[in-house]
């Protein structure tokens, strides 16, 4: 498909009255919001292999999962790893209980796969999932059998959560659809529910995501535009993502007072050949920046909140961390 073509029709439809309903009608006759299972399954397992990596425990944890989005696999997987509770919220309706039922009852095929990525006892994971009874119909109540907590309405900037009460924030690919000041607001909310050395963990995809239906377009096509001409094509409504470059999150997670504990990065390789050879533009927006960050098309990310000194004890050389960063591509 001429992926000018699906931007103009999003562009219109983010303007008209029904501009959710109709999105989301479309994507039920396109099947774009349907199931993937190996793929959204190996997505949360991302999610799970990086909090192990920070060494911090899913057991008993209590977790905020921004975005919900359509199917929830991520809070599905944290659920039956043994989180005390899950919190999810997305600002967008799109989670329904037919979705959530679908969803659940594909993991039922899945079990013993889980219970190897995530590293919990089998028969945990079954004692888990026998616990839900598939014949509750409200989407609520479906949820809370396995102690998710779905808010819709729900904005990250203002969970409504106490402060020091969450050990774990997740996201899957909602980053890069969310503009800067509202990310610093997330991550500021973050920082004030998390626990001392509690972490955020996100795995998000800053490319450009018309490439994913336009294989004649490179994920770093969005960088030839001005702001004004994006503004129109994707920097705005229901498709809006927000092309914010590798360096810019960085920033953006210190910034707010994160220690970054994990920072990986995928180079697209197709997209920095274009970038060098000119064959890609720039628009003068970005031609500060290094081509390599600029063909950054994946990103996983642990951000800690840290460890408060106790204000009357001097720190010690000993006792400070070095932040592990590995810049990855
Ligand atoms: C591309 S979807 C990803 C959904 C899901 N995590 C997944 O991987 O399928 C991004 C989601 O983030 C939600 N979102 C955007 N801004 C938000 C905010 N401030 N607070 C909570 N959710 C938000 C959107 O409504 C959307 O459902």
């Amino acid at each position: 498909m001429n992926w000018k073509l699906k931007a103009h029709l999003m562009a219109v439809i983010s303007r008209l009255p029904a501009a959710d309903q109709i999105y989301h009608r479309l994507q039920q006759v396109a099947g774009t919001n349907k199931l993937h299972l190996d793929r959204d399954l190996e997505r949360a397992f991302e999610l799970v292999r990086l909090t192990q990596e920070a060494e911090c425990s899913i057991q008993q944890a209590s977790i905020l999962e921004v975005g919900t989005g359509w199917r929830p696999l991520v809070p599905f997987v944290f659920a039956l790893s043994g989180a005390k509770n899950v919190y999810t919220l997305d600002v967008n309706p799109w989670l329904t209980h037919e979705y959530a039922l679908e969803t659940w009852k594909a993991l039922g095929t899945r079990l013993e796969q889980i219970a190897a990525e995530v590293n919990v006892p089998l028969v945990d994971i079954r004692e888990r999932y026998r616990k839900v009874d598939f014949s509750v119909s409200d989407l609520h109540e479906f949820l809370g059998q396995i102690n998710i907590t779905y808010q819709y309405p729900g904005d990250a900037r203002e969970s409504g959560l106490p402060e020091n009460s969450i050990d774990i924030v997740i996201s899957s690919n909602v980053l890069e659809h969310i503009p800067l000041d509202v990310q610093t607001d997330i991550h500021s909310e973050s920082l004030r529910i998390l626990k001392n050395g509690g972490i955020a963990v996100h795995r998000f995809n800053p490319q450009d995501h018309y490439s994913t239906v336009d294989g004649k377009i490179t994920n770093a096509n969005f960088l030839r535009y001005s702001q004004k001409e994006w503004n129109w094509l994707g920097g705005s409504g229901l498709s809006y993502h927000n092309r914010l470059r590798a360096p810019a999150y960085r920033t953006m997670f210190i910034e707010s007072g994160f220690d970054l504990r994990v920072c990986r990065e995928r180079v697209d390789e197709r997209s920095l050949k274009a970038i060098k050879s000119g064959e890609l533009p720039l628009n003068a927006e970005f031609i500060s920046e290094l081509p390599r960050d600029l063909a950054v098309d994946y990103m996983w990310v642990v951000a800690q909140k840290p460890l408060q000194q106790p204000q009357d004890q001097p720190t010690s050389e000993s006792s400070t961390e070095t932040p592990s960063v590995s810049l990855h591509s």
